[in-house]
């Protein structure tokens, strides 16, 4: 019994270090979330079914457009530089690179726009707290705003 603690502890311990440790390497190292909320590596993640929330059904992606990820750029500079990083590296919260490969839109517009609804609700906005130890502040974007900004991830 004794071990098995131990060992769960272990790998909770490794999984935090490699999620929010950045680095160059892929962010989901197989095994290094063991939590059964976990996606297999390469599959999204999907909002919880909360009302409000924005679902994929809100959402029109097509080719990123460069004008608006322009204009997310300028938006990033200004509010979410402080903590986030365009590379792999945690600042305060999580890089952004390759983000958009891991995590499913919808699931990030609801990040920007309804984060104490995705912190109080959603697995793994959760543990992403627990990882970062920082509650993500609302930004006060509107959905145009968080719309650009997403297409400016699609770029990273
Ligand atoms: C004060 C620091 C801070 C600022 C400013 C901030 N964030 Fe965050 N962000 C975090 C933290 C910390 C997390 C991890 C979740 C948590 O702990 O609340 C996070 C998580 C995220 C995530 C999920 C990342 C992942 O790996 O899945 C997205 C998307 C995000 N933020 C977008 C934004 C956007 C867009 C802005 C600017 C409009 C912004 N953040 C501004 C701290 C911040």
């Amino acid at each position: 019994m004794t071990t098995i603690w131990k060992t769960s502890i272990a790998i909770v311990l490794v999984g935090s270090l490699l999620a929010c440790g950045g680095g160059d390497k892929p962010s989901q190292p197989p095994g290094a979330s063991a939590g059964a909320q976990s996606p297999e590596a390469g599959t999204s993640v999907q909002s919880p079914k909360v009302e409000g929330l924005i679902t994929a059904a809100d959402l029109q992606l097509g080719e990123v457009d460069a004008a608006m990820a322009e204009k997310g750029k300028i938006t990033y500079d200004v509010k979410c530089q402080a903590c986030h990083s365009t590379g792999a590296n945690r600042v305060v919260g999580p890089g952004w690179k390759g983000l958009v490969t891991k995590r499913e839109p919808a699931w990030i517009m609801n990040m920007i726009m309804n984060i104490d609804v995705m912190l109080e609700s959603d697995p793994e906005a959760q543990k992403l707290l627990e990882e970062c130890l920082v509650r993500m502040p609302n930004q006060n974007l509107s959905k145009d705003e968080a719309r650009e900004v997403l297409e400016f991830m699609r770029t990273l």
